[in-house]
């Protein structure tokens, strides 16, 4: 089992931490993917950085508690998008006051399920303690998070270590930057079996049978989804007597990728991948798509739940109407949507061979 799980690509989030105009936060961040970048590409690691200045976070303003996973502003749901598709995180943060930046905070704070049952390892730097005070009120934070701080870590004094807004060269430096992303990548895949337990499932969702769950996705459930995608698709290139449908013909990789761009929900049953969905805002429109259920689970009303749940994770203020495509030929499609309330809308723009579909969001109703 560990073979395995040691070759499955794991992804590495590089958060920086400060957001001040004529910060050292990036220099460093760069120094350390440089440094372990040979060690990650031998391991099948990726490394992406996130900056938090250009992320922009503004102060929690989400309406929900972020253990709902239900978020009504863009910024956060790529946050979360972000954050869901690491594996592992190394957070590069200076010291404030003895203390972490407020930025890093909030940047936790916005979001819950997705930090959970992932390692992380710090990169701190500063004066006389290079950031260590900053690091253990972190830990603090990230544990009641489910993350895991590593045992390797690289603590920078500025004064020693930082010339001219760079780091030294320094081959220590880099192999301790190096042990911590081996570290980071054998502790990701140890913490992997604990990503697929319930605690990952989207609150008080009940569904329409027994021992559903419903979760966003995570990175270890893309191949599984891809297979589920595959299936599914099936009926469409018979019934629109194509295989041309991008369903089909999608890889794994352009899978992981459209994960930047839309919110991905997986439903579980018994532990085994039985439906999902995808969904994100395009002007006034809440964009769905591949809603697929496996076809041994078609007619336990597991579609119409899963359309409805994503048809209310929309941006309250923005959305005005739900869009969905199918195959201008999928009639048992096309009927199951009439269902729920779509109508078939005319426009000159959508691909050949396919219709598109629309429902207006009814507005929440005004409790007093
Ligand atoms: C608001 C503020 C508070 C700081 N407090 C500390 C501190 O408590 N301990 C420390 O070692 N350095 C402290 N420093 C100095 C920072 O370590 C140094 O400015 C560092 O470059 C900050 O990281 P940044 O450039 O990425 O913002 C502080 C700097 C700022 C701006």
């Amino acid at each position: 089992m560990s073979s395995n799980l040691s070759r499955t690509p794991r992804h590495v989030l590089v958060i920086v931490a400060s957001t001040r105009p004529g910060r050292l936060g990036p220099a460093i961040a760069d120094w350390f993917v440089q440094a372990a970048l040979p060690a990650a590409t031998a391991s099948g690691v990726t490394l992406d950085i996130a900056d938090l200045a250009d992320i922009g976070l503004p102060l929690l303003d989400e309406p929900e508690h972020p253990s709902s996973g239900t978020y009504v502003h863009e910024h956060t749901r790529s946050w979360s998008r972000q954050v869901a598709a690491a594996d592992a995180f190394v957070v590069v943060t200076p010291e404030y006051n003895y203390g972490m930046p407020a930025a890093l905070k909030n940047a936790f704070d916005v979001l819950y399920h997705e930090w959970a049952w992932k390692p992380v390892g710090f990169v701190s730097y500063g004066n006389t303690s290079a950031g260590t005070r900053s690091v253990q009120m972190t830990k603090q934070v990230v544990t009641t998070l489910r993350m895991l701080p590593i045992g390797a870590t690289v603590a920078l004094r500025i004064a020693e270590s930082i010339n001219d807004g760079q780091v030294l060269q320094s081959a220590g430096l880099d192999e301790s930057a190096r042990r911590m992303l081996l570290e980071l990548s054998r502790v990701a895949s140890a913490m992997r079996p604990l990503r697929t337990e319930p605690d990952g499932e989207v609150a008080g969702v009940a569904g329409p049978v027994d021992g559903l769950r419903l979760t966003m996705a995570q990175p270890d459930d893309l191949a599984e989804l891809l297979v589920l995608q595959r299936c599914c698709w099936v009926q469409e290139a018979l019934a629109n007597d194509t295989l041309d449908l991008s369903p089909l013909r999608e890889t794994l990789d352009e899978l992981r990728e459209s994960m930047s761009t839309w919110q991905v929900w997986c439903v579980r049953r018994q532990g085994r991948l039985v439906a999902a969905v995808r969904a994100r805002a395009h002007e006034r429109a809440w964009l769905i798509g591949r809603l697929m259920v496996a076809p041994d689970q078609a007619g336990n009303g597991i579609g119409s739940w899963l359309l409805s749940y994503v048809e209310q994770q929309a941006p309250q203020e923005e959305t005005a109407y739900y869009e969905l495509f199918t195959g201008h030929r999928s009639i048992h499609n096309i009927k199951r949507y009439e269902r729920a309330g779509y109508v078939l809308t005319h426009d000159e723009d959508v691909p050949h061979g396919s219709v598109r579909l629309t429902k207006q969001r009814q507005p929440a109703a005004f409790v007093m």
